[in-house]
């Protein structure tokens, strides 16, 4: 194997709080990748011997974004439904159902290319980890398909049969989710790690979320769940009962919801570019981050409610309309995706984790906030290689 050392760094984001606070900020840093592993990270004078080296010339470096929530199974477009919303219509959850006759319209092949153009546009955009959820097929055959297809992308997997009831069953949902609990689970658990429900009024109740999610665990799925996003509901108290990795939206919260999140360790995961793409009112992360509630920053990437890949995007959102330093901003877009997904081995630049880093045209981290909407992602590498 080659060791490569990455040096010249203005500095290096660890997400290693032995380098100091949670960021871990390395100044004139270099690292040590062998084998797709990180295997040393320290100042650029101190750095050992390798076979190959590569200068970064004074740019910045960060650990990969880890986008933990992701719809990128799907056809058609809504860009009228966006249109409309931006002179005064509400966001509903009905939009979801365009989506569900476009895709299953689709070809396999079709989905697969969009997969993969998506998928591609995240990894411009410095994305190293990302999570794909089904939710636009809404029977067997689709939803299984959907799976299929986001599993030739990523590992993590989610099976979102109970995104809306499918226009089907619009008269008997209860026979719809026993067709999510029952037969359209036994056919898409095998290509699914996670299990989602769309816990909200105008998709499924509470008892029904702790049903689908219930029959996801005894299939082996592990839960999480689409909380609070239209307003106030059961949401976030389901995902904590029912020990979900992540209760994500979270537009609307209590403080007995944040009390509850921060009693059982569940993520709160914000989407900011959904309230930038609906015209909601931005959930305030320094509420979730002084109770002491672990704050993740996802994309939500989706032709309905949000149509944006970019989680630079998404830090400076967080950081200008949520409350939350560039720090705070940057370890939640990371790390923070990360804890979504239960994951330990990747977001941190550390020796023995996943070499997974963007090489920003910036000096600083705090760029991707300070300069909104600029192209700043220079490389990406995923497992030690560049893959942009
Ligand atoms: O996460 N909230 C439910 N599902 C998606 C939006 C789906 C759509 O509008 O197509 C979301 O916002
Ligand atoms: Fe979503």
């Amino acid at each position: 194997m080659t060791s490569v050392l990455i040096t010249g760094a203005s500095e290096i984001i660890t997400n290693d709080p032995s380098h100091g606070g949670p960021i871990g900020r390395v100044p004139d840093a270099a690292m040590v990748v062998d084998d797709g592993v990180v295997q040393w990270v320290g100042t650029t004078g101190s750095a050992p011997a390798t076979d190959e080296a590569v200068d970064v010339e004074g740019r910045s470096v960060i650990p990969g974004f880890v986008d933990s929530h992701s719809h990128i199974v799907f056809a058609g477009d809504r860009s009228e439904e966006f249109a409309a919303r931006m002179t005064g219509e509400p966001y509903t959850a009905g939009g979801i159902r365009t989506t569900v006759a476009a895709t299953r319209a689709a070809s396999d092949e079709e989905l697969t290319a969009q997969v993969a153009r998506l998928s591609a546009e995240m990894t411009r955009q410095g994305t190293t980890t990302l999570e794909i959820k089904s939710g636009y097929g809404l029977n067997v055959a689709d939803e299984k398909r959907a799976l299929a297809v986001a599993r030739q992308f990523t590992d993590e997997t989610t099976f979102l049969g109970a995104h809306i009831v499918a226009p089907e069953f619009g008269d008997d949902p209860a026979a719809y989710v026993d067709l999510v609990t029952g037969e359209m689970l036994q056919a898409c658990a095998s290509h699914a790690r996670w299990i989602d429900v769309f816990c909200e009024r105008g998709a499924f109740d509470a008892d029904q979320a702790r049903a689908v999610l219930r029959a996801g665990k005894a299939a082996g799925l592990e839960p999480r769940v689409h909380a609070n996003q239209l307003g106030h509901g059961p949401g976030v108290t389901v995902a904590c009962e029912e020990g979900a990795a992540a209760a994500d939206h979270c537009t609307y919260l209590t403080d007995d919801d944040i009390d509850a999140m921060a009693q059982s360790g569940v993520v709160a995961t914000l989407l900011p570019g959904v309230e930038f793409s609906t015209r909601s009112p931005y959930p305030d992360a320094r509420r979730l981050l002084a109770a002491g509630v672990t704050v993740a920053l996802a994309s939500d990437c989706n032709p309905g409610s949000c149509y944006t890949s970019s989680m630079p995007l998404c830090v400076a959102l967080a950081v200008r309309e949520m409350g939350m330093s560039p720090a705070q901003a940057l370890w939640s877009a990371t790390a923070g995706g990360a804890a979504a997904l239960r994951r330990t081995d990747v977001a941190a630049l550390k020796a023995g984790a996943r070499a997974d880093f963007v090489v920003l045209e910036a000096p600083s981290y705090i760029h991707l906030a300070y300069r909104p909407g600029v192209p700043l992602v220079h490389g990406t590498w995923r497992a030690g290689k560049r893959v942009h």
